[in-house]
Protein backbone atom coordinates (compact mmCIF):
# COMPACT_ATOMS: atom_id res chain seq x y z
CA UNK A 1 0.00 0.00 0.00
CA UNK A 2 3.42 2.64 -0.11
CA UNK A 3 2.50 4.01 3.18
CA UNK A 4 -1.56 5.09 1.98
CA UNK A 5 -3.15 5.56 4.41
CA UNK A 6 -7.35 5.14 4.58
CA UNK A 7 -8.53 8.45 3.56
CA UNK A 8 -11.42 9.70 6.66
CA UNK A 9 -13.52 11.34 3.67
CA UNK A 10 -17.31 11.29 4.04
CA UNK A 11 -19.84 10.15 1.58
CA UNK A 12 -19.53 7.06 -0.73
CA UNK A 13 -15.74 5.79 -1.07
CA UNK A 14 -14.10 5.75 -4.32
CA UNK A 15 -15.05 2.53 -6.33
CA UNK A 16 -14.07 0.19 -9.00
CA UNK A 17 -16.80 -1.22 -10.75
CA UNK A 18 -15.74 -5.43 -11.76
CA UNK A 19 -17.94 -5.95 -15.50
CA UNK A 20 -18.52 -10.28 -15.02
CA UNK A 21 -17.69 -12.56 -18.10
CA UNK A 22 -18.40 -15.67 -15.94
CA UNK A 23 -14.53 -16.54 -15.05
CA UNK A 24 -14.34 -18.46 -11.95
CA UNK A 25 -12.14 -16.20 -10.60
CA UNK A 26 -14.23 -12.87 -10.92
CA UNK A 27 -15.38 -12.46 -7.13
CA UNK A 28 -11.23 -12.93 -5.95
CA UNK A 29 -10.77 -9.54 -8.43
CA UNK A 30 -13.10 -7.85 -6.19
CA UNK A 31 -11.92 -9.68 -3.15
CA UNK A 32 -8.30 -8.15 -4.41
CA UNK A 33 -9.33 -4.84 -4.60
CA UNK A 34 -11.13 -4.37 -1.35
CA UNK A 35 -7.95 -5.69 0.03
CA UNK A 36 -6.42 -2.50 -0.84
CA UNK A 37 -8.82 -0.80 1.25
CA UNK A 38 -10.82 0.43 -2.34
CA UNK A 39 -14.44 -0.64 -2.78
CA UNK A 40 -15.81 -2.59 -5.56
CA UNK A 41 -18.40 -4.20 -6.78
CA UNK A 42 -19.29 -6.79 -9.55
CA UNK A 43 -22.13 -6.45 -11.80
CA UNK A 44 -23.54 -8.77 -14.39
CA UNK A 45 -21.42 -7.94 -18.18
CA UNK A 46 -24.72 -6.86 -19.66
CA UNK A 47 -25.21 -3.73 -17.15
CA UNK A 48 -26.91 -0.86 -18.64
CA UNK A 49 -24.17 2.42 -19.41
CA UNK A 50 -26.72 4.96 -17.95
CA UNK A 51 -26.42 2.33 -14.69
CA UNK A 52 -22.57 2.40 -14.84
CA UNK A 53 -22.70 6.28 -14.92
CA UNK A 54 -24.62 6.24 -11.50
CA UNK A 55 -22.36 3.96 -10.00
CA UNK A 56 -20.00 6.63 -11.16
CA UNK A 57 -16.76 4.44 -10.53
CA UNK A 58 -13.40 5.74 -10.71
CA UNK A 59 -12.26 2.85 -12.94
CA UNK A 60 -13.59 -0.03 -14.17
CA UNK A 61 -12.40 -3.96 -14.61
CA UNK A 62 -13.54 -6.77 -17.27
CA UNK A 63 -13.26 -10.26 -16.08
CA UNK A 64 -12.10 -12.54 -17.69
CA UNK A 65 -14.76 -15.64 -19.24
CA UNK A 66 -15.12 -18.48 -20.64
CA UNK A 67 -16.28 -17.21 -24.20
CA UNK A 68 -14.60 -16.54 -26.91
CA UNK A 69 -14.93 -13.24 -28.61
CA UNK A 70 -15.37 -14.07 -31.91
CA UNK A 71 -18.02 -16.85 -31.17
CA UNK A 72 -22.00 -16.09 -32.32
CA UNK A 73 -23.58 -14.63 -29.05
CA UNK A 74 -20.21 -14.16 -27.37
CA UNK A 75 -20.83 -11.61 -24.31
CA UNK A 76 -20.26 -8.23 -24.82
CA UNK A 77 -20.39 -4.73 -22.49
CA UNK A 78 -21.99 -2.03 -23.73
CA UNK A 79 -18.86 -0.67 -26.03
CA UNK A 80 -19.57 3.03 -24.76
CA UNK A 81 -17.71 1.27 -21.30
CA UNK A 82 -14.38 1.91 -23.09
CA UNK A 83 -15.63 5.78 -23.73
CA UNK A 84 -16.55 6.46 -20.13
CA UNK A 85 -12.88 8.35 -19.97
CA UNK A 86 -11.96 6.17 -16.23
CA UNK A 87 -9.70 3.53 -16.77
CA UNK A 88 -10.85 0.10 -18.15
CA UNK A 89 -8.65 -2.91 -17.30
CA UNK A 90 -9.25 -6.32 -19.54
CA UNK A 91 -8.34 -9.75 -17.77
CA UNK A 92 -7.97 -12.33 -20.00
CA UNK A 93 -11.34 -12.58 -22.16
CA UNK A 94 -11.94 -8.77 -20.96
CA UNK A 95 -8.50 -7.73 -22.60
CA UNK A 96 -9.67 -9.71 -26.17
CA UNK A 97 -13.04 -8.22 -26.05
CA UNK A 98 -11.26 -4.45 -25.44
CA UNK A 99 -9.02 -5.55 -28.49
CA UNK A 100 -12.24 -6.57 -30.21
CA UNK A 101 -14.25 -3.69 -29.62
CA UNK A 102 -11.50 -1.13 -30.67
CA UNK A 103 -10.58 -2.59 -33.89
CA UNK A 104 -8.12 -5.04 -32.63
CA UNK A 105 -7.94 -8.74 -34.42
CA UNK A 106 -8.18 -12.01 -31.65
CA UNK A 107 -7.70 -15.49 -32.60
CA UNK A 108 -7.98 -18.75 -31.46
CA UNK A 109 -4.54 -20.02 -30.45
CA UNK A 110 -2.75 -23.41 -31.34
CA UNK A 111 -0.75 -22.72 -28.07
CA UNK A 112 -3.61 -22.75 -25.63
CA UNK A 113 -1.82 -21.67 -22.21
CA UNK A 114 -3.37 -23.10 -18.78
CA UNK A 115 -1.05 -22.47 -15.43
CA UNK A 116 2.08 -21.00 -14.73
CA UNK A 117 3.92 -18.92 -17.30
CA UNK A 118 6.91 -16.77 -17.40
CA UNK A 119 6.29 -12.93 -19.57
CA UNK A 120 9.06 -10.28 -19.99
CA UNK A 121 8.20 -7.02 -18.94
CA UNK A 122 8.92 -4.34 -21.36
CA UNK A 123 7.10 -1.00 -20.45
CA UNK A 124 7.76 -0.25 -16.75
CA UNK A 125 4.61 2.16 -16.85
CA UNK A 126 1.35 2.13 -16.32
CA UNK A 127 0.20 -1.00 -14.43
CA UNK A 128 3.88 -1.79 -14.52
CA UNK A 129 5.23 1.52 -12.79
CA UNK A 130 7.80 0.43 -10.64
CA UNK A 131 8.73 -2.91 -12.25
CA UNK A 132 12.02 -3.53 -13.79
CA UNK A 133 12.18 -2.99 -17.75
CA UNK A 134 13.48 -6.59 -18.72
CA UNK A 135 12.63 -8.77 -15.63
CA UNK A 136 10.86 -12.13 -15.98
CA UNK A 137 7.65 -12.03 -14.27
CA UNK A 138 5.66 -15.34 -12.97
CA UNK A 139 2.09 -15.04 -14.18
CA UNK A 140 -1.18 -17.39 -14.14
CA UNK A 141 -2.72 -17.85 -17.85
CA UNK A 142 -5.54 -19.49 -18.70
CA UNK A 143 -6.90 -18.95 -22.32
CA UNK A 144 -7.18 -20.41 -25.54
CA UNK A 145 -7.69 -17.21 -27.64
CA UNK A 146 -5.11 -14.20 -27.52
CA UNK A 147 -4.79 -11.25 -29.20
CA UNK A 148 -3.11 -11.23 -32.46
CA UNK A 149 -2.97 -7.41 -33.70
CA UNK A 150 -3.29 -4.34 -31.38
CA UNK A 151 -5.89 -1.45 -31.76
CA UNK A 152 -4.34 1.80 -32.54
CA UNK A 153 -2.68 3.77 -29.31
CA UNK A 154 -2.13 0.49 -27.64
CA UNK A 155 1.56 -0.74 -26.82
CA UNK A 156 2.96 -4.00 -25.50
CA UNK A 157 4.21 -3.91 -21.76
CA UNK A 158 4.99 -7.60 -21.26
CA UNK A 159 4.89 -10.48 -23.56
CA UNK A 160 6.39 -14.19 -24.21
CA UNK A 161 7.28 -15.48 -27.58
CA UNK A 162 3.94 -17.48 -26.70
CA UNK A 163 1.69 -14.63 -25.65
CA UNK A 164 3.36 -12.06 -27.26
CA UNK A 165 0.37 -9.34 -26.30
CA UNK A 166 0.68 -10.30 -22.77
CA UNK A 167 0.40 -6.95 -21.15
CA UNK A 168 -0.53 -3.82 -23.43
CA UNK A 169 -2.05 -0.06 -22.92
CA UNK A 170 -2.94 2.83 -24.36
CA UNK A 171 -1.71 5.31 -22.09
CA UNK A 172 -3.76 8.58 -23.74
CA UNK A 173 -7.39 6.64 -22.94
CA UNK A 174 -5.90 4.94 -19.52
CA UNK A 175 -7.13 1.24 -21.13
CA UNK A 176 -5.50 -1.75 -19.95
CA UNK A 177 -5.20 -5.06 -20.61
CA UNK A 178 -3.53 -8.52 -19.60
CA UNK A 179 -3.97 -11.94 -20.76
CA UNK A 180 -2.95 -13.26 -17.27
CA UNK A 181 -4.66 -13.04 -14.42
CA UNK A 182 -2.86 -10.91 -11.91
CA UNK A 183 -5.89 -11.59 -8.86
CA UNK A 184 -4.52 -15.07 -8.46
CA UNK A 185 -2.49 -16.10 -6.14
CA UNK A 186 -0.39 -18.02 -9.05
CA UNK A 187 0.77 -14.55 -10.35
CA UNK A 188 2.83 -13.34 -7.37
CA UNK A 189 3.24 -9.74 -8.37
CA UNK A 190 -0.67 -9.49 -9.42
CA UNK A 191 -1.48 -7.40 -6.14
CA UNK A 192 1.16 -4.79 -7.20
CA UNK A 193 -0.43 -4.64 -10.81
CA UNK A 194 -3.81 -4.24 -9.27
CA UNK A 195 -2.19 -1.44 -7.52
CA UNK A 196 -0.86 0.21 -10.23
CA UNK A 197 -4.47 0.29 -11.63
CA UNK A 198 -6.31 1.11 -8.94
CA UNK A 199 -4.33 4.44 -7.64
CA UNK A 200 -2.31 4.59 -10.30
CA UNK A 201 -4.51 5.23 -13.22
CA UNK A 202 -7.51 5.51 -11.28
CA UNK A 203 -6.40 7.64 -8.53
CA UNK A 204 -8.78 6.31 -5.92
CA UNK A 205 -7.98 7.31 -2.11
CA UNK A 206 -8.14 3.99 -0.06
CA UNK A 207 -11.01 4.81 2.20
CA UNK A 208 -12.94 1.14 2.28
CA UNK A 209 -12.04 0.05 6.14
CA UNK A 210 -14.06 -1.45 8.43
CA UNK A 211 -13.92 1.72 10.57
CA UNK A 212 -15.61 3.46 7.75
CA UNK A 213 -17.98 0.89 6.64
CA UNK A 214 -19.35 0.89 10.67
CA UNK A 215 -19.81 4.74 10.42
CA UNK A 216 -21.77 4.69 6.93
CA UNK A 217 -23.47 1.45 8.17
CA UNK A 218 -24.86 2.77 10.78
CA UNK A 219 -25.40 6.12 9.37
CA UNK A 220 -27.81 4.30 6.60
CA UNK A 221 -29.61 1.93 9.26
CA UNK A 222 -30.65 4.46 11.28
CA UNK A 223 -32.12 6.57 8.39
CA UNK A 224 -33.77 3.48 7.42
CA UNK A 225 -35.31 1.97 10.54
CA UNK A 226 -36.01 5.14 12.46
CA UNK A 227 -37.32 4.15 15.98
CA UNK A 228 -38.91 0.78 14.17
CA UNK A 229 -38.26 -2.59 15.69
CA UNK A 230 -36.07 -4.91 14.37
CA UNK A 231 -35.83 -9.19 14.96
CA UNK A 232 -32.72 -10.90 14.07
CA UNK A 233 -32.60 -14.63 14.33
CA UNK A 234 -29.12 -15.33 15.81
CA UNK A 235 -27.83 -18.89 14.77
CA UNK A 236 -24.29 -18.73 16.60
CA UNK A 237 -22.46 -18.84 12.95
CA UNK A 238 -20.14 -15.82 12.56
CA UNK A 239 -23.05 -14.24 9.64
CA UNK A 240 -26.11 -13.71 12.20
CA UNK A 241 -23.61 -12.48 15.03
CA UNK A 242 -21.82 -9.60 12.97
CA UNK A 243 -25.15 -8.49 11.64
CA UNK A 244 -26.64 -8.63 15.11
CA UNK A 245 -23.44 -6.70 16.88
CA UNK A 246 -23.84 -4.07 13.85
CA UNK A 247 -27.13 -3.32 14.23
CA UNK A 248 -26.94 -3.57 17.81
CA UNK A 249 -24.37 -0.36 17.16
CA UNK A 250 -26.62 1.39 15.21
CA UNK A 251 -30.21 1.18 17.08
CA UNK A 252 -29.27 -0.19 20.40
CA UNK A 253 -32.70 -1.34 21.97
CA UNK A 254 -34.76 -1.30 19.19
CA UNK A 255 -33.04 -4.39 18.22
CA UNK A 256 -34.34 -7.79 19.49
CA UNK A 257 -32.71 -11.27 18.86
CA UNK A 258 -34.26 -14.35 18.62
CA UNK A 259 -31.98 -17.85 19.55
CA UNK A 260 -33.45 -20.90 19.10
CA UNK A 261 -32.06 -23.65 20.76
CA UNK A 262 -32.71 -26.82 18.88
CA UNK A 263 -30.90 -29.00 21.48
CA UNK A 264 -28.16 -29.84 18.88
CA UNK A 265 -25.66 -27.37 19.47
CA UNK A 266 -22.22 -28.04 20.38
CA UNK A 267 -21.26 -28.06 23.65
CA UNK A 268 -21.75 -24.86 25.54
CA UNK A 269 -22.96 -22.99 22.75
CA UNK A 270 -25.97 -21.66 23.79
CA UNK A 271 -24.43 -20.67 27.38
CA UNK A 272 -22.13 -18.96 25.32
CA UNK A 273 -24.55 -16.92 23.40
CA UNK A 274 -26.41 -15.80 26.46
CA UNK A 275 -22.93 -14.48 27.80
CA UNK A 276 -21.50 -12.77 24.96
CA UNK A 277 -24.41 -11.47 23.50
CA UNK A 278 -27.11 -10.83 26.23
CA UNK A 279 -24.12 -9.81 28.95
CA UNK A 280 -21.71 -8.56 27.27
CA UNK A 281 -23.33 -6.68 24.52
CA UNK A 282 -26.23 -6.26 26.79
CA UNK A 283 -28.48 -6.93 23.95
CA UNK A 284 -32.63 -7.64 23.98
CA UNK A 285 -31.97 -11.85 24.07
CA UNK A 286 -34.79 -14.39 23.90
CA UNK A 287 -33.34 -18.04 24.01
CA UNK A 288 -36.33 -20.08 23.07
CA UNK A 289 -35.60 -23.57 24.34
CA UNK A 290 -36.83 -25.52 21.77
CA UNK A 291 -34.90 -28.76 22.35
CA UNK A 292 -37.78 -30.88 23.65
CA UNK A 293 -39.43 -29.96 20.61
CA UNK A 294 -36.43 -31.40 18.33
CA UNK A 295 -35.86 -34.23 20.11
CA UNK A 296 -39.96 -35.29 19.75
CA UNK A 297 -39.65 -34.50 15.78
CA UNK A 298 -37.00 -36.73 15.43
CA UNK A 299 -37.81 -39.29 17.27
CA UNK A 300 -37.22 -42.51 15.06
CA UNK A 301 -36.35 -40.81 12.25
CA UNK A 302 -32.06 -42.23 10.51
CA UNK A 303 -32.51 -40.50 6.78
CA UNK A 304 -30.36 -37.57 6.65
CA UNK A 305 -32.74 -35.93 4.53
CA UNK A 306 -35.78 -36.42 6.24
CA UNK A 307 -33.87 -34.97 9.22
CA UNK A 308 -32.53 -31.95 7.51
CA UNK A 309 -36.55 -31.03 6.46
CA UNK A 310 -37.86 -31.69 10.29
CA UNK A 311 -35.15 -29.49 11.64
CA UNK A 312 -35.57 -26.73 9.22
CA UNK A 313 -39.49 -26.85 9.35
CA UNK A 314 -39.38 -26.94 12.99
CA UNK A 315 -36.62 -23.99 12.87
CA UNK A 316 -39.35 -21.74 11.04
CA UNK A 317 -42.23 -22.69 13.20
CA UNK A 318 -40.57 -22.09 16.45
CA UNK A 319 -39.12 -18.65 15.37
CA UNK A 320 -42.63 -17.55 13.85
CA UNK A 321 -44.24 -18.43 17.26
CA UNK A 322 -41.30 -16.50 19.10
CA UNK A 323 -41.29 -13.63 16.51
CA UNK A 324 -45.42 -13.23 16.46
CA UNK A 325 -45.04 -12.22 19.91
CA UNK A 326 -43.18 -8.70 18.03
CA UNK A 327 -46.45 -7.57 16.81
CA UNK A 328 -44.83 -4.07 16.21
CA UNK A 329 -42.02 -5.05 14.34
CA UNK A 330 -41.36 -4.32 11.09
CA UNK A 331 -37.77 -5.67 9.99
CA UNK A 332 -35.72 -8.50 9.87
CA UNK A 333 -32.33 -8.82 10.05
CA UNK A 334 -30.37 -11.41 8.13
CA UNK A 335 -26.70 -12.07 7.77
CA UNK A 336 -26.88 -12.21 3.43
CA UNK A 337 -23.10 -11.94 2.44
CA UNK A 338 -22.15 -10.60 -0.53
CA UNK A 339 -20.91 -14.15 -2.57
CA UNK A 340 -24.81 -15.16 -2.18
CA UNK A 341 -26.21 -11.46 -3.59
CA UNK A 342 -23.26 -12.06 -6.37
CA UNK A 343 -24.45 -15.45 -7.11
CA UNK A 344 -28.18 -14.40 -7.59
CA UNK A 345 -27.54 -11.59 -9.99
CA UNK A 346 -24.33 -13.47 -12.13
CA UNK A 347 -24.13 -13.97 -15.57
CA UNK A 348 -24.05 -18.12 -13.94
CA UNK A 349 -27.59 -17.18 -12.88
CA UNK A 350 -29.27 -17.71 -9.47
CA UNK A 351 -27.42 -20.28 -7.34
CA UNK A 352 -28.90 -23.58 -7.19
CA UNK A 353 -27.93 -24.37 -3.97
CA UNK A 354 -29.35 -22.08 -0.79
CA UNK A 355 -29.25 -23.61 2.41
CA UNK A 356 -32.93 -22.62 3.75
CA UNK A 357 -32.20 -23.21 7.45
CA UNK A 358 -29.61 -21.06 7.43
CA UNK A 359 -31.73 -18.13 6.54
CA UNK A 360 -34.72 -17.55 8.23
CA UNK A 361 -37.07 -17.69 5.60
CA UNK A 362 -40.71 -17.95 5.35
CA UNK A 363 -41.92 -15.77 7.46
CA UNK A 364 -45.61 -15.21 7.64
CA UNK A 365 -46.97 -12.64 4.74
CA UNK A 366 -49.13 -11.08 7.53
CA UNK A 367 -46.17 -9.96 9.73
CA UNK A 368 -45.00 -7.65 6.43
CA UNK A 369 -41.06 -7.78 7.98
CA UNK A 370 -39.30 -5.50 5.51
CA UNK A 371 -35.81 -7.65 5.26
CA UNK A 372 -32.28 -5.56 6.76
CA UNK A 373 -29.54 -7.40 5.30
CA UNK A 374 -26.70 -4.94 6.79
CA UNK A 375 -23.71 -7.34 5.74
CA UNK A 376 -24.50 -7.57 1.90
CA UNK A 377 -21.90 -5.97 0.74
CA UNK A 378 -18.76 -7.89 2.37
CA UNK A 379 -17.05 -11.17 2.17
CA UNK A 380 -16.88 -14.01 4.72
CA UNK A 381 -13.30 -12.23 5.46
CA UNK A 382 -14.37 -9.11 5.95
CA UNK A 383 -17.36 -9.74 8.15
CA UNK A 384 -14.92 -11.54 10.33
CA UNK A 385 -12.83 -8.35 10.55
CA UNK A 386 -15.88 -6.20 11.03
CA UNK A 387 -16.75 -8.53 13.91
CA UNK A 388 -13.68 -8.48 14.94
CA UNK A 389 -13.74 -4.08 15.04
CA UNK A 390 -17.38 -4.45 16.56
CA UNK A 391 -15.32 -5.92 19.68
CA UNK A 392 -16.78 -9.86 19.08
CA UNK A 393 -14.45 -12.16 20.95
CA UNK A 394 -12.22 -14.29 18.73
CA UNK A 395 -14.26 -17.61 19.73
CA UNK A 396 -17.49 -16.28 17.62
CA UNK A 397 -15.27 -14.65 14.97
CA UNK A 398 -12.78 -17.35 14.17
CA UNK A 399 -16.10 -20.48 14.49
CA UNK A 400 -15.76 -22.67 11.47
CA UNK A 401 -18.84 -23.21 9.60
CA UNK A 402 -21.22 -25.64 11.12
CA UNK A 403 -24.98 -27.12 9.36
CA UNK A 404 -27.98 -25.70 10.52
CA UNK A 405 -28.91 -29.29 11.19
CA UNK A 406 -26.39 -29.20 13.86
CA UNK A 407 -25.26 -32.14 15.75
CA UNK A 408 -28.55 -34.18 13.91
CA UNK A 409 -26.53 -34.62 11.13
CA UNK A 410 -23.24 -35.82 13.13
CA UNK A 411 -25.32 -38.50 15.28
CA UNK A 412 -25.41 -40.86 12.76
CA UNK A 413 -28.66 -42.77 12.83
CA UNK A 414 -31.33 -42.02 15.48
CA UNK A 415 -31.28 -38.89 17.51
CA UNK A 416 -31.45 -39.42 20.85
CA UNK A 417 -30.78 -37.10 23.71
CA UNK A 418 -28.08 -39.94 25.32
CA UNK A 419 -26.60 -40.06 21.85
CA UNK A 420 -26.28 -36.19 21.97
CA UNK A 421 -24.92 -36.35 24.96
CA UNK A 422 -22.42 -38.52 23.82
CA UNK A 423 -21.36 -36.87 20.82
CA UNK A 424 -21.23 -33.37 22.72
CA UNK A 425 -18.85 -34.36 25.46
CA UNK A 426 -16.35 -36.61 22.60
CA UNK A 427 -16.53 -33.47 20.48
CA UNK A 428 -15.40 -31.06 23.16
CA UNK A 429 -12.41 -32.93 24.03
CA UNK A 430 -11.69 -33.05 20.57
CA UNK A 431 -12.35 -28.89 20.37
CA UNK A 432 -10.10 -28.56 23.30
CA UNK A 433 -7.06 -30.73 22.61
CA UNK A 434 -7.15 -29.16 18.88
CA UNK A 435 -7.27 -26.09 20.10
CA UNK A 436 -4.43 -26.21 22.73
CA UNK A 437 -2.35 -27.68 20.19
CA UNK A 438 -3.00 -24.74 17.58
CA UNK A 439 -4.31 -27.16 15.20
CA UNK A 440 -7.91 -26.18 15.33
CA UNK A 441 -6.67 -22.87 13.42
CA UNK A 442 -5.14 -25.13 10.86
CA UNK A 443 -8.41 -27.20 10.10
CA UNK A 444 -11.42 -25.90 8.18
CA UNK A 445 -14.10 -28.20 9.92
CA UNK A 446 -12.68 -30.02 12.47
CA UNK A 447 -15.52 -32.34 14.50
CA UNK A 448 -16.32 -35.96 16.15
CA UNK A 449 -19.21 -38.53 14.43
CA UNK A 450 -21.28 -40.43 16.57
CA UNK A 451 -21.69 -43.72 14.63
CA UNK A 452 -24.38 -45.93 15.51
CA UNK A 453 -21.80 -49.51 15.05
CA UNK A 454 -21.15 -51.04 18.69
CA UNK A 455 -17.59 -52.85 19.03
CA UNK A 456 -16.89 -55.26 21.91
CA UNK A 457 -13.89 -53.49 24.25
CA UNK A 458 -12.59 -53.88 27.91
CA UNK A 459 -12.12 -51.84 30.34
CA UNK A 460 -11.04 -53.18 33.37
CA UNK A 461 -12.05 -56.64 33.95
CA UNK A 462 -15.13 -55.63 32.28
CA UNK A 463 -16.06 -56.26 28.58
CA UNK A 464 -17.83 -53.52 26.84
CA UNK A 465 -20.31 -53.05 23.51
CA UNK A 466 -20.13 -49.69 22.55
CA UNK A 467 -20.39 -47.13 20.13
CA UNK A 468 -18.33 -45.68 17.89
CA UNK A 469 -16.72 -42.38 17.37
CA UNK A 470 -15.13 -40.82 14.39
CA UNK A 471 -13.03 -37.69 14.12
CA UNK A 472 -13.26 -35.72 10.82
CA UNK A 473 -10.73 -32.68 10.16
CA UNK A 474 -10.18 -31.09 7.02
CA UNK A 475 -8.33 -28.23 5.40
CA UNK A 476 -9.87 -26.75 2.46
CA UNK A 477 -10.76 -23.11 0.47
CA UNK A 478 -14.27 -22.77 0.64
CA UNK A 479 -15.74 -26.15 1.62
CA UNK A 480 -16.55 -27.10 -1.91
CA UNK A 481 -13.27 -29.66 -2.08
CA UNK A 482 -11.58 -30.79 1.33
CA UNK A 483 -8.56 -32.71 2.09
CA UNK A 484 -8.34 -34.38 5.62
CA UNK A 485 -5.91 -32.68 8.14
CA UNK A 486 -2.45 -34.72 8.61
CA UNK A 487 -3.02 -34.07 12.33
CA UNK A 488 0.28 -35.69 14.32
CA UNK A 489 -0.12 -39.14 15.92
CA UNK A 490 0.69 -38.06 19.29
CA UNK A 491 -2.48 -35.21 19.20
CA UNK A 492 -4.40 -38.00 17.91
CA UNK A 493 -2.97 -40.85 20.40
CA UNK A 494 -4.24 -37.85 23.33
CA UNK A 495 -7.80 -37.17 21.70
CA UNK A 496 -8.51 -40.87 21.39
CA UNK A 497 -7.16 -41.99 25.01
CA UNK A 498 -9.00 -38.60 26.66
CA UNK A 499 -12.67 -39.59 24.90
CA UNK A 500 -12.55 -43.13 25.48
CA UNK A 501 -11.34 -42.90 29.04
CA UNK A 502 -13.55 -39.51 29.90
CA UNK A 503 -16.68 -40.43 27.46
CA UNK A 504 -18.56 -43.06 28.64
CA UNK A 505 -20.95 -44.55 25.85
CA UNK A 506 -17.42 -44.92 23.37
CA UNK A 507 -14.86 -47.52 23.36
CA UNK A 508 -13.35 -47.09 20.08
CA UNK A 509 -12.12 -44.15 17.95
CA UNK A 510 -11.56 -43.60 14.04
CA UNK A 511 -9.84 -41.03 12.11
CA UNK A 512 -11.70 -40.21 8.60
CA UNK A 513 -9.11 -40.25 5.87
CA UNK A 514 -10.94 -39.22 2.90
CA UNK A 515 -11.14 -36.55 0.72
CA UNK A 516 -13.64 -34.50 -0.93
CA UNK A 517 -14.30 -35.45 -3.27
CA UNK A 518 -15.54 -38.72 -3.52
CA UNK A 519 -16.65 -38.44 0.65
CA UNK A 520 -18.25 -35.54 1.78
CA UNK A 521 -17.26 -33.38 4.87
CA UNK A 522 -20.22 -33.95 6.89
CA UNK A 523 -21.20 -37.79 7.39
CA UNK A 524 -25.02 -37.43 7.00
P1 LIG B 1 -20.55 -31.39 2.73
O1 LIG B 1 -20.88 -32.34 3.84
O2 LIG B 1 -21.61 -31.32 1.68
O3 LIG B 1 -20.55 -29.95 3.41
O4 LIG B 1 -19.18 -31.59 2.16
C1 LIG B 1 -20.08 -28.75 2.83
C2 LIG B 1 -20.25 -27.64 3.86
O5 LIG B 1 -21.63 -27.42 4.13
C3 LIG B 1 -21.95 -27.69 5.50
N1 LIG B 1 -23.24 -28.37 5.50
C4 LIG B 1 -24.40 -27.78 5.80
N2 LIG B 1 -24.69 -26.52 6.15
N3 LIG B 1 -26.98 -27.08 6.30
C5 LIG B 1 -25.98 -26.18 6.42
O6 LIG B 1 -26.26 -25.06 6.78
C6 LIG B 1 -26.78 -28.37 5.94
O7 LIG B 1 -27.72 -29.16 5.85
C7 LIG B 1 -25.42 -28.73 5.67
N4 LIG B 1 -24.83 -29.89 5.30
C8 LIG B 1 -23.50 -29.64 5.19
C9 LIG B 1 -20.80 -28.54 6.00
O8 LIG B 1 -20.62 -28.42 7.41
C10 LIG B 1 -19.64 -27.98 5.21
O9 LIG B 1 -19.16 -26.78 5.78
Amino acid sequence: MRGRSPSRRRGPPDRILVLDFGSQTTQLIARRIRELHVYCEIAPFSMSLKEIRAFAPRGVVLSGGPASVYAEGAPACDPGVLGLGVPVLGICYGQQLMASLLGGRVVGSQQREFGRARVRVLEATGLFEGFDAGQPLDVWMSHGDRVEELPPGFSVQAGSPSTPFAAVFDPARRLAGLQFHPEVVHTPRGRELLANFVFGLCGCRPGWTMEAFIERSVRELRARIGGAEVLCGLSGGVDSAVAAALLQRAIGKQLTCIFVDNGLLRKGEAASVREVFGRHFGLELTVVDASARFLEGLAGVSDPERKRKIIGELFVRVFEQEARRHQDARFLAQGTLYPDVIESTSVRGPAATIKSHHNVGGLPEDMHLELVEPLRELFKDEVRRLGEALGLPQHIVQRQPFPGPGLGVRVVGRVTAARLAVLREADAILQEELAASGHLQQTWQAFAILLPVRSVGVMGDERTYEETLVVRAVTSQDGMTADWARLPADLLAQISGRITNEVSGVNRVLLDISSKPPATIEWE
